[in-house]
């Protein structure tokens, strides 16, 4: 499989408030992965998946978080698909610092800036597949800012940018 070339993409989610019945509570920590299982599923409905390794944060975090975004990485963001596949981290907060990004209006999820597209999703499916979970996630958002950039992509285990 690391012959296939593939895009790259952010995971991201936010973690439920610790008290979520107090409107007060500190919102919960944003967290991202990098990920290359990543594809479009159906047109209508507007369904994508994405593969998880089963144990990671980000499957323990869609387990109970339902929606969440992906970001389609650009050929200049090789530096964030770096940070966020680092494993063993302990927390996001400080990798997103100096990330540009908003928040998804459904999502509450970071959307990074000057990514080439951006998606967020309900989960509609989880399905168990050996080490992995298969997350099928209804489209609910997407744009596709301007921009000139190629994709960041992933092929015999090395990032590349496609000129
Ligand atoms: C290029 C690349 C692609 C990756 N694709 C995936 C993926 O599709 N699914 C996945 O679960 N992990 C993928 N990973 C690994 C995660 O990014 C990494 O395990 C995670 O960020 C570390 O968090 P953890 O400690 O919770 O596993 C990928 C890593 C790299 C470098």
């Amino acid at each position: 499989m690391s012959r296939l070339a593939s895009g790259v993409v952010l995971v991201t989610a936010q973690e439920p408030p610790l008290d979520p019945d107090d409107p007060g509570a500190p919102r919960g920590e944003d967290v991202g992965m990098t990920a290359t299982a990543f594809m479009s599923v159906s047109l209508d409905p507007p369904l994508v998946l994405i593969g998880l390794r089963e144990g990671s944060r980000m499957d323990d975090l869609l387990d109970e978080q339902p929606v969440w975004a992906v970001s389609v990485l650009s050929g200049s963001q090789r530096h964030i698909a770096g940070r966020f596949a680092m494993k063993g981290r302990v927390s996001d907060r400080l990798l997103f610092a100096d990330v540009p990004h908003r928040r998804g209006e459904v999502s509450g999820a970071p959307l990074v800036g000057g990514a080439l597209a951006t998606l967020e999703c309900r989960t509609e499916q989880r399905v168990p597949a050996g080490d992995h979970t298969l997350v099928i996630g209804r489209v609910l958002t997407a744009t596709a800012p301007n921009t000139d950039d190629g994709p960041l992509t992933y092929f015999r285990g090395r990032y590349r940018h496609l000129d």
